[in-house]
């Protein structure tokens, strides 16, 4: 079904392993077109509430757009290729089910932006963080101008921008990039763990959350307003008098998404 991704259902979490390790997963159109096909099928499939992106072999997540594609490019293609990777990843952002990087290694360029579209990162402590593009005479494209600084504040995002420095993973943590940093043999198992926790909440409610939440940044929104508007929808929902009931009858509460 994917050129370049293995994945797995277990436990209703979809794993997804980006599968080019001799090229320290690099993306290129193939990935590109995967990730935006798994996307759809994230939001589609019922089974899946939740979802892990990593990357296969033990030296990289992401090492960056695939730069073997990136000669001869016209101002009006590199454009295209911008657009592009930034829609897609704008998919994951705003996936309505929790996406979580499982970062195992290098995430520099395009690997450090996808991890950054996902809602959260846990790294392997041997992982490294960076925008590398300087380096080539370019900026980063999709996305990491903007979300470097979202996660991270204005100061040290223009710092590695312009740098083009790698940070480890337990700068990482102090930087806020990525949330918690473990054993590279527990990376998954971190995820999971965390995935299978949300996964026991209301769907509606995850998925309100991720709207308020990315609501903050688009230019335009009122996330105040937004969060009055996504509370109400709740309020009226089924998981919503699902909740509220287990919690009087002092029971689990056992969500529908409905
Ligand atoms: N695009 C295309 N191929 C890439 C790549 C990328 N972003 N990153 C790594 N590769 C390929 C290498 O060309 C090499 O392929 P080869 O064996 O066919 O020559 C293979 O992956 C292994 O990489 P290599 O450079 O030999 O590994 P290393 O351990 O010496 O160095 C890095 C690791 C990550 C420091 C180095 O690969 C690197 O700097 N990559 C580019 C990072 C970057 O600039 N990303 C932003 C792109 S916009």
């Amino acid at each position: 079904m994917y050129q370049t991704l293995i994945t797995s259902l277990e436990n209703n979490i979809l794993t997804i392993t980006i599968n080019r390790p001799d090229k320290l997963n690099a993306l290129n159109k193939d990935v590109f077109t995967d990730l935006n096909n798994v996307a759809t099928e994230i939001e589609n499939n019922a089974k899946i509430k939740s979802a892990i992106i990593t990357g296969a072999g033990p030296k990289a997540f992401v090492a960056g757009a695939d730069i073997a594609e990136f000669g001869g490019l016209t101002k009006k293609e590199s454009m295209a290729l911008s657009k592009r990777g930034q829609d897609i990843f704008a998919r994951i952002e705003n996936c309505s089910k929790p996406i979580v990087a499982a970062v195992n290694g290098f995430a520099l360029g395009g690997g450090c932006e996808l991890a950054m579209s996902c809602h959260f990162r846990i790294a392997s402590d041997n992982a490294k963080f960076g925008q590398p593009e300087v380096n080539l005479g370019i900026i980063p494209g999709y996305g990491g101008t903007q979300r470097l600084i979202q996660l991270i504040g204005k100061g040290k995002a223009m710092e590695l921008l312009m740098t083009g420095d790698m940070v480890g993973a337990e700068e990482a943590l102090s930087l806020g990039l990525v949330n918690y940093v473990v054993e590279p043999d527990q990376l998954l198992d971190k995820a999971k763990e965390l995935a299978s926790k949300i996964n026991t909440k209301g769907p509606l409610a995850i998925k309100g959350i991720i709207r308020c939440v990315n609501g903050h940044f688009v230019t335009g929104v009122d996330g105040f307003a937004l969060e009055a508007r996504s509370f109400g929808e709740l309020a009226d929902s089924g998981d919503f008098t699902e909740g509220t009931s287990a919690f009087i009858e002092k029971r689990k509460p056992v969500f529908k998404g409905n």
